[in-house]
Formats: C-alpha cells, sequence, structure tokens
C-alpha cells in the first residue's frame, strides 16, 4: 500500500519529485483533468482544518476524482465510534484512498497497519504533516531557486507542530541547514540534536523566518500567560522583521494569530508568503494524490 504519512526517512530525489510534478500540475492548461476518474477519495477529518481539507478537495476535484467528505462531527463517532472502525467502515464500502487529519499520537501509524487503501497524512498529531511541509518547500523553491544551502528559523510553539518536524526532516534531506526558536517551555527537547535551538535576533538573520501558530487548543493551562506577553518575547513584530535580511521571506502555515506570533501589518507584508503557500497547497495535494493513487 502506497500510505503517505511522513517526510522522515524520505530522499531528496523523492521530495524533488512531488515538487515536480506539483509544477506541472500548477501549469496545467485546464481546471478539471481526468487522471482520476473513476476513483472514490474520501477526506477523513477528526480533527478540524480549513486549508488542508479544501485544498485536498480541490486537488480531488481537479484531478477528476469522486469525492467524499467525512467530519466527526457530524458521524457516529460522536455514538463512540473508534476512528479504526470508522476508516475500516470506509473502506469496506470501497473508497480508493483516505486522507486523514488525527489528534491522538500514535493511531495514524497503527491504522496504516491495518488498513490497505493508501491513507495520506493530513495532519498527524504534534508527529507530521507532510504536505504542509511540501507546499512550504514548493513556495521556497520558487522564491530562491534552490532549497540547498538556505538557512530557515522555525520560531515558536515547537513542542505541539507537526508542521516543525515535517519541514525539519524534508529540508535537512534537501540540503538545507534549520534552526529552532522558543520558549522554553514550548521546545521539544528530542529535536536538538537535529538542530540547534538559537536566540530570536539569531534566527532574524535567516533567509526564512517561519513562524508558528501558537496551539492553544494543544496546552495546559498557564503556557502563555497573555498574548501581549507572548508577543513581546516570541512574536514577530514590525520592528523584528525591519531587522531581516532584505532577500528574506516571512512564512507560517496558517491560521495566523494576528498580533501573538505574527504583527497583523505582516500577513499580508511583501515579505509575507503566507497566501501564496495556501494557494501552492492545491498543486501539491494533486502531486501527493496522484502518487498515492498511481
Ligand atoms: N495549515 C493548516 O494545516 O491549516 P488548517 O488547519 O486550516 O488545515
Amino acid at each position: 500500500t502506497k500510505h503517505f504519512l511522513g517526510l522522515k526517512g524520505l530522499s531528496a530525489q523523492e521530495i524533488t519529485s512531488i515538487l515536480d510534478r506539483a509544477a506541472y500540475w500548477e501549469q496545467y492548461p485546464i481546471k478539471i483533468a481526468n487522471q482520476l476518474q473513476g476513483k472514490f477519495v474520501a477526506n477523513l477529518f477528526f480533527e478540524n482544518s480549513t486549508r488542508t481539507r479544501f485544498s485536498f478537495e480541490l486537488a480531488q476535484k481537479r484531478l477528476g476524482a469522486e469525492v467524499l467528505n467525512f467530519s466527526a462531527a457530524e458521524s457516529s463517532v460522536q455514538k463512540g465510534e473508534s476512528i479504526y472502525d470508522t476508516v475500516r467502515t470506509l473502506e469496506s464500502m470501497g473508497i480508493d484512498a483516505g486522507v486523514i487529519r488525527l489528534k491522538p499520537i500514535g493511531v495514524l501509524q497503527e491504522l496504516a497497519e491495518k488498513i490497505k487503501v493508501p491513507l495520506i497524512n493530513a495532519g498527524d498529531g504534534n508527529n507530521e504533516h507532510p504536505t504542509q511541509a511540501l507546499l512550504d518547500f514548493y513556495t521556497m523553491r520558487k522564491h530562491f531557486g534552490e532549497i540547498k544551502g538556505l538557512t530557515i528559523s522555525i520560531v515558536g510553539d515547537i513542542l505541539h507542530s507537526r508542521v516543525a518536524r515535517s519541514n525539519l526532516w524534508g529540508l535537512q534531506a534537501l540540503g538545507a541547514k534549520v534552526q529552532l526558536c522558543a520558549p522554553d517551555n514550548m521546545q521539544a527537547p528530542e529535536l536538538a540534536e537535529f538542530a540547534p535551538y538559537v536566540s530570536f535576533d539569531e534566527a532574524l538573520k535567516a533567509d526564512v523566518v517561519m513562524m508558528l501558530r501558537v496551539q492553544l487548543e494543544r496546552h495546559d493551562k498557564g503556557m502563555i500567560k497573555s498574548a501581549e506577553e507572548y508577543r513581546e518575547q516570541y512574536g514577530l513584530t514590525v520592528e523584528r522583521a525591519s531587522k531581516m535580511a532584505p532577500h528574506a521571506i516571512i512564512m507560517h502555515p496558517a491560521p495566523v494569530n494576528r498580533n501573538v506570533e505574527l504583527d497583523d501589518e505582516l500577513v499580508e507584508h511583501e515579505k509575507s508568503k503566507i497566501f501564496t503557500q495556501i494557494a501552492n497547497g492545491v498543486p501539491i495535494r494533486m502531486a501527493v494524490i496522484e502518487r498515492a493513487l498511481s
């Protein structure tokens, strides 16, 4: 089975081939292709989403697939049905692939061992969010021409971030240098052997400053004292952004907590790639779905 669970262990060549295929789809002259005609793809979101869910749906429809949308809130999960029984149910009905987002850590790996249709990771606890990282790489490659040799600072709530982990694994494979910056209580110590923790001043010298959302829904009480204090210490403010190199860019997976990790004025600033990242999510997801079903 061609599950697509993460970027850890993928080679530069495999990543590059997905980016190249996304470039093909970005240029594709007609809106709906027939590559996946007759294939049924289910979007299985057990956790909320706007960007990932809709760009997967757009990607599936652009490839000519039949799309089924499942949302846990309206399903028999509310009667206590497990994630496994839910996915197994959809599989037994005959779906050809499932795009899945889950909150609990480790469940996707277990599902992948039992489910035979390809599963595509659309966000797995704090483990990986591979299509987000791929659209980030696509955005970087388009802006800089090449990813090898770039320095990328990932700043903020590293502890809870699957985006940080997928970016770290993929960027290292591609030959970029990754550095992390986070308050003490949002660091993931197990990542320190792969990427150093640096000060915010140091982080601002990078080619890419990637800000992360403070994931309040995953926090224990009191992880941040207040939005104002977080902004003061770990927010990318207009003043801090003015210290970045002229060629450097700001990225953020979104949704953004405006004026917490990123100042309102920076969201659509000329340095910001946030809406470009979102746009690039569609061709990236076309390439990933096509790969899983080919
Ligand atoms: N970046 C991202 O995954 O956004 P959603 O949670 O809205 O899908």
